[in-house]
């Protein structure tokens, strides 16, 4: 096999076989890209850093600093052909430099693994939904009425936890069954669906009243309301939203066929993510003002939002329902895809089977998890730092590790890579290639760096250093 990996790095072939086509390849990766982060964590974080503002940085953050790294990741994945760290490792001595490079694939994993503890958990909330939705538990209720149907849910931790334990066991059922077979077909047809439901709430929300508010509040920049951290969560999310920064993307890279196109299957992947997690603030936003409720309501706002809209609706018991169902799928699409880097790394090291691989990591996961379940109920008061355990590990996961493993990509794609090895897979050096070099040599390390000091106050120390020593002179 070791020979087969020395000879000629573009002619390597997957350890786990090859999505069927360039658009499999981009379904996946919109599959993966598409979920709770568009339609449950946008609209919350928008709604806590204050809005216009925020959103412009997130979308500048997603065109200087997500495409370059997401083309980054892919390049990577398909040019190392194995789990990120494997691919690092090889990439990295191949290069001439060190196999110590796997250190950027193992932070992605473990991101990927403590991110998916939590995202779980709010897989399980959209699950949940789907069944109170059903039952009507919505019809015709008040903002206090589906606000209490919320605590009463979240305080339970057996609720919660059913849900999380039962969300977690469709993602190591289709994993453990190889990421290839159904997945595509869902994702096929959840993508289209689940743009259609969120259109017609649009169309329910520009009809609520307040659809100017919200717009404003999306799209006018206030950068008084704008903090540093607000700018490194903008980021965060950027990384999040896309997948990028936890191997997700580089694990699925390495099963792309030969001749498909990174740049157009990124833009594509970044368009559709993008244009959901809009459509989803400016569903949420307008139904916020309308119904007076709070803007920073944090992460169970959008199932405070959304049951009140449907519950007030024509037919809403049946787009409740769906919208839920598609919500789940989303999120499922994307858990499977937090999970692939790690199973395919026990895979390749410990050479259990796929499925055994799926069951050991999705137990591990789904205890972690157990931390998230109680961070709502019976450790709601158990805080530290930046709060709940649910908080810290947010934190820690998208404002810490994501931009750090997502600098070290876009270092190793720009700088320890040669330019014939970059210009090989994303074919030619074309325009769009010297754009990428640029980005991903210099806008997005030092955009990432920048926020990282300036949000921790690292900058300022130094300045104020600096000021205190030219002074003294
Ligand atoms: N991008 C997904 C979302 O927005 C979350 C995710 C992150 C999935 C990282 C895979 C890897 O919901």
């Amino acid at each position: 096999m070791l020979s087969n990996l020395a000879s000629d790095s573009g002619k390597r072939s997957s350890l786990h076989g090859h999505w069927s086509s360039r658009m499999a390849f981009i379904l996946a990766v919109t599959g993966s890209a598409v979920g709770l982060g568009n339609i449950w964590k946008f609209p919350y974080v928008t709604g806590q850093y204050g809005g216009g503002a925020f959103v412009l940085v997130y979308l500048a953050c997603i065109v200087l600093i997500g495409m370059p790294v997401m083309m980054s990741e892919i390049l990577l994945g398909r040019r190392g052909r194995r789990n990120p760290i494997a691919t690092m490792a090889l990439l990295g001595s191949e290069e001439g430099k060190s196999s110590n490079w796997s250190w950027v694939g193992g932070i992605g994993v473990v991101a990927g693994v403590l991110i998916l503890s939590y995202y779980s958990v709010y897989g399980g909330y959209s699950l949940a939904y789907v069944l109170k939705s059903a039952a009507g538990t919505f019809s015709g209720a008040g903002a206090a009425d589906v606000i209490a149907v919320r605590d009463g849910f979240e305080g339970s931790w057996k609720a919660v936890g059913l849900f999380h334990t039962l969300f977690m066991g469709l993602s190591i059922f289709v994993v453990a069954r190889g990421v290839e077979r159904g997945l595509e077909q869902a994702v096929r047809f959840m993508v289209p669906a689940l743009l259609v439901l969120l259109l017609a709430l649009l169309g329910y929300s520009i009809n609520s009243g307040y659809f100017a508010e919200g717009f404003e509040f999306m799209f006018t920049p206030d950068f008084s309301k704008l903090t540093w951290e607000g700018v490194l969560a903008a980021m965060g999310q950027a990384f999040f939203t896309l997948s990028i920064g936890m191997g997700a993307v580089m694990a699925y890279g390495a099963y792309l066929p030969e001749e498909t196109s990174i740049t157009g299957a990124a833009a594509a992947v970044a368009i559709a993510d993008t244009t959901i997690a809009i459509i989803a603030g400016l569903v949420i936003f307008p139904l916020v003002f309308a119904n007076g409720l709070d803007i920073d309501a944090g992460p169970s706002l959008v199932f405070i939002t959304l049951p009140l809209a449907f519950g007030n609706m024509a037919g809403g018991i049946i787009f409740g329902t769906l919208f839920f169902i598609l919500l789940t799928f989303a999120a499922w699409t994307s858990a499977i895809s937090l999970m692939e880097p790690a199973v395919a790394w026990i895979m390749e090291h410990l050479n259990h089977s796929r499925a055994q691989a799926a069951v050991m990591m999705g137990l591990s996961i789904w205890a972690m998890g157990l931390g998230t379940v109680f961070s709502f109920n019976i450790l709601a008061d158990f805080t530290f730092f930046k709060g709940t355990i649910f908080d810290n590990l947010d934190f820690l996961t998208i404002n810490v590790m994501l931009p750090l493993s997502g600098l070290m990509i876009a270092v190793f794609a720009g700088w320890v890579m040669c330019r014939n090895s970059s210009a090989d897979e994303l074919g030619s050096a074309g325009t769009s290639y010297k754009i990428w070099r640029i980005l991903v040599r210099f806008v997005a390390p030092i955009g990432i760096l920048f926020v990282f000091l300036k949000s921790s106050g690292l900058l300022e120390f130094v300045e104020n250093a600096v000021q205190r020593i030219s002074g003294a002179s």
